[in-house]
């Protein structure tokens, strides 16, 4: 390129005419006059969904939409964090009111609509004092325009022209007349056109007290590309020219810059600008004659904090290279969610200058104004188990998240929690600040709250898993993004509560001493869970504090199960079920036999047996009992001692004569004396009677597959009809009116009003009607299958 021709130049365009100063606007915006614009922030909170600006001087309002912006040197930016816009104003934007260079002053509308609609305006007025000077030349490089200045007063340097510039000073005296025009070099023809037809095309010249201004948007029709030093720049290149008589005055603008739009290395952003930026400055002597300065948000930094801050100027192959680390001070961030992929990315607002001096000394001053971005970086997202097993709670951390990013819910296995959470949950969320601003989240979960799931191995591991689904939102988007995550915690040696029996006189003690996981099953007596109620009304005797529970059951009560009945002992067997709370599934029992010794005793088995141990020694007083027989003669006794005997029948059998009652039905068969006896050995006028009742509604086989299998033992009663002591046995509670205990001394007769026998018992028809009988005992009915994996354990 050719060196450049700077003539004297008169005043030649109006100046602005001087506006009035307004009042300084209220403190909601904050305005900063920098060294080459007035910047104005707003916050985006203040300025609603679709702010925009208005530039006001004696001419009037002009509306800054984008075009007009880029033309009259304004530049609006948002930053949606720290939440913020910023409005910047070259201080030769079109309605600056210039007062020689030294002062600026402005005036504007922020425009903004509110929620109802309203378009409510604000007055902006400001007026700046820049105090760095004005170089002879300068070029800014805005995010929308570029603009150059020329001292206007500077004389034409001696030098060597270029062909262009001979071209056009050839049109020039050729074609030109006393009003000034344009012509755009470098791109072809030279077609040289009116500073309206200019303005038209987006062109702005100007001329202030001291100074020629050139403003053009990027990407004009008359801007070409060149590379300079490996870097891009844009360039355009106006000569404005007239001519006065035989005088032809010309005047040079250039406006070149650096198009880089920098790259992110992977930890730094770096942007490039050529060392020389040729088309500025014509026939530069040496690169010692030029001084580099860069900041941020258009303030330059001392050479020393920018090293500090960590950034880089190196020289590269002709081209200055700037590596700012991305996460410098003055970076602004932004989260972003896309797929549900949590993503960031940075921006840095660059702010440099160069400053040159060509050979002629002429000073040029080029500062840039250049955000430089990362692109979308994957931001991980850590979830640290912290739970100590020993506290029994679930701890987790999640973190770590920039400002911009909210945890607003959990779901904890599937149920959904708003966070915060309420107060008496028993959940905790706790926000934990970092010292880099950044913050992550505490969740903490009882392993026994009914949300974890637990689940309990034969191996005595019982597993607690907690699956976390986190909803994080980005603000100010409201974008939600989930993150999964699972703990699980093991706690070994964990078995079913172990009791010990023991045998005594009156029954069977269990005891048990109570252990931390005993919550996880219930303990059950047949089909019951053993509350304190229920052992109250089964006659057995508990004692439940916090470290033992201890239960006294009385040989007799309901429960047992008797086997082996001979005339002098016989077993009884008591069971405990330990059945898992949750599943109620058995995980155990606890089953004790203890031997008792025989006084009387009438068993009714499940399966219609009726076993009986009767004091017949009254009934014959001097006889042999081995005589005895039950109503059938055949009948005889299984075993005899000098007053007790033992019979043992099927109900069927054995002359028993059958009854039907009210929702039960009665057996009942009597000891009877030989007839063949003589009389002084018998004593007729006593009678041993013996029954057995059972429940209809649990006899339901014995009805449809005519077999006799009860859901629960029968209620067994011997009856001496003509003693006062009325001995009585039962397997059964009593809970109907045939077992009453009540002695009946006085009475001589049964205790029980005696039913008409029909015939002696084979099986029953029955009507329907009985058998839909509720069935109140249902505790009673116990299958043998529930313990049949058990160990029997036997004492004597
Ligand atoms: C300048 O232009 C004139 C007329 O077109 C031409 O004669 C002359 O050679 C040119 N000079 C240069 C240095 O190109
Ligand atoms: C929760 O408790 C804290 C302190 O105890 C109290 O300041 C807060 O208002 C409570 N929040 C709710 C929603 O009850
Ligand atoms: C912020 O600090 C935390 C804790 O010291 C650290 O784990 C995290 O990586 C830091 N984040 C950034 C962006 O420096
Ligand atoms: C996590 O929770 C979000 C919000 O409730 C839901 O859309 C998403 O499907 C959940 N993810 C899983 C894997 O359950
Ligand atoms: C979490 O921490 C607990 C306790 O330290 C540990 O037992 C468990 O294996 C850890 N891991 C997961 C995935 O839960
Ligand atoms: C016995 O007491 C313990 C602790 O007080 C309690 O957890 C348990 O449920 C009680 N057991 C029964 C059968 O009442
Ligand atoms: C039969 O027993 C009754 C009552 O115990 C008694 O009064 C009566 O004398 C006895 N009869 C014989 C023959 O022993």
């Amino acid at each position: 390129m050719a060196s450049g021709f700077w003539l004297g130049v008169f005043l030649l365009l109006s100046t602005w005419l001087k506006l009035k100063c307004l009042e300084t606007p209220n403190g909601v915006f904050d305005m900063a006059c920098r060294d080459r614009y007035l910047k104005i922030a707003i916050a985006l909170s203040f300025t609603g969904d679709d702010p925009h600006f208005e530039a006001v001087d004696d001419q009037g309002v002009h509306p800054i939409t984008e075009r007009y912006a880029a033309e009259c040197g304004y530049s609006i930016d948002t930053f949606p964090l720290p939440g913020h816009i910023e409005f910047r104003a070259s201080y030769f934007s079109c309605h600056a009111y210039n007062q020689d260079d030294q002062v600026f002053h402005f005036k504007f509308n922020l425009v903004t609509t509110t929620d109802k609609g309203q378009v409510v305006r604000y007055d902006i007025d400001k007026t700046c004092s820049p105090s760095l000077p004005w170089s002879p030349k300068e070029v800014t490089c805005e995010t929308n325009y570029m603009e150059a200045s020329v001292r206007s007063d500077m004389t034409c340097p001696s030098g060597t022209n270029n062909g262009d510039w001979n071209t056009s000073l050839t049109t020039a005296y050729l074609s030109a007349i006393s009003d000034w025009q344009v012509m755009f070099q470098g791109k072809g023809e030279l077609a040289p056109m009116t500073l309206t037809e200019a303005r038209e095309q987006g062109y702005v010249f100007d001329v202030t007290d001291g100074r020629l201004i050139f403003r053009t948007p990027y990407g004009q029709p008359h801007s070409f590309t060149t590379m300079v030093g490996g870097v891009t720049m844009e360039v355009v290149h106006p000569t404005a020219f007239s001519r006065q008589n035989w005088i032809v005055v010309l005047v040079d603008l250039v406006a070149a810059c650096s198009i880089d739009e920098g790259y992110y290395d992977g930890s730094n952003l770096v942007w490039e600008t050529p060392e020389v930026p040729s088309p500025l400055v014509f026939g530069l002597s040496s690169l010692e004659n030029q001084q580099i300065n860069v900041g941020v948000n258009g303030q330059l930094l001392k050479q020393p904090v920018a090293e500090e801050r960590g950034y880089h100027v190196v020289m590269h192959n002709g081209a200055i290279r700037i590596s700012i680390p991305y996460n410098a001070e003055g970076t602004y961030r932004k989260s972003f969610v896309t797929d549900n992929q949590y993503q960031e990315f940075f921006v840095f607002h660059l702010y440099f200058e160069q400053l040159l001096v060509d050979e002629n000394s002429v000073e040029t001053r080029l500062r840039i104004y250049r955000p430089i971005a990362t692109p979308l970086l994957s931001h991980p997202v850590l979830a640290v188990n912290r739970t100590v097993i020993e506290e029994r709670v679930f701890t987790v951390y999640l973190g770590n998240f920039p400002e911009d990013v909210v945890l607003v819910a959990v779901k904890l296995n599937g149920h959904d929690f708003a966070v915060p959470l309420v107060n008496d949950s028993a959940y905790t969320i706790s926000r934990v600040p970092q010292a880099n601003a950044t913050h992550g989240y505490t969740l903490t979960v009882p392993f026994d709250d009914p949300v974890v799931s637990m689940e309990l191995f034969n191996n005595g591991i019982l597993q607690f898993t907690l699956n976390i689904n986190y909803t994080l939102t980005v603000l100010p988007e409201d974008e939600p993004y989930c993150h999964l995550t699972s703990v699980v915690a093991q706690i070994t040696a964990v078995f079913p509560p172990a009791f010990q029996a023991i045998c005594s006189e009156q029954g069977i003690r269990f005891k048990l001493d109570h252990q931390p996981f005993d919550y996880l099953w219930e303990i059950y007596i047949g089909r019951d869970p053993l509350t304190p109620e229920l052992a109250a009304q089964l006659g057995y005797m508990m004692q439940n504090d916090s470290e033992t529970l201890l239960l006294d059951v009385p040989v007799f009560s309901p429960g047992y199960i008797y086997e082996e009945i001979g005339l002098k002992a016989f077993f009884a067997t008591f069971e405990i079920l330990i059945k898992h709370r949750r599943t109620l599934t058995v995980h155990g029992s606890a089953v004790k036999t203890c031997q008792f010794p025989t006084t009387e005793l009438i068993v009714c088995s499940h399966d219609g047996k009726m076993t009986a141990v009767a004091d017949v020694s009254l009934a014959m007083p001097d006889g042999v009992l081995s005589r005895t027989s039950l109503l059938d003669p055949n009948c005889g006794p299984k075993d005899t001692d000098y007053s007790k005997a033992l019979f043992s029948c099927q109900l069927n059998t054995c002359g028993t004569r059958v009854k039907l009652g009210k929702g039960h039905i009665v057996y009942e068969n009597e000891i009877v004396v030989s007839r063949k006896l003589p009389a002084a050995s018998r004593n007729d006028t006593d009678k041993v009677t013996l029954q057995c009742v059972y429940r209809l509604s649990g006899l339901h086989r014995l009805f449809s597959m005519h077999k006799f299998v009860s859901d629960m033992p029968g209620v067994g009663s011997i009856i001496h009809s003509k003693h006062s002591v009325q001995s009585q046995q039962t397997t059964l509670p009593p809970t109907t009116k045939h077992t009453t205990t009540e002695p009946t001394a006085t009475s001589q007769k049964p205790t029980i009003k005696r039913p008409v026998f029909q015939s002696a018992a084979h099986y029953v028809k029955v009507f329907d009607v009985l058998k839909d009988l509720s069935d109140t005992l249902s505790w009673q009915t116990r299958k043998r299958s529930d313990t049949s994996q058990q160990t029997r354990k036997r004492s004597v």
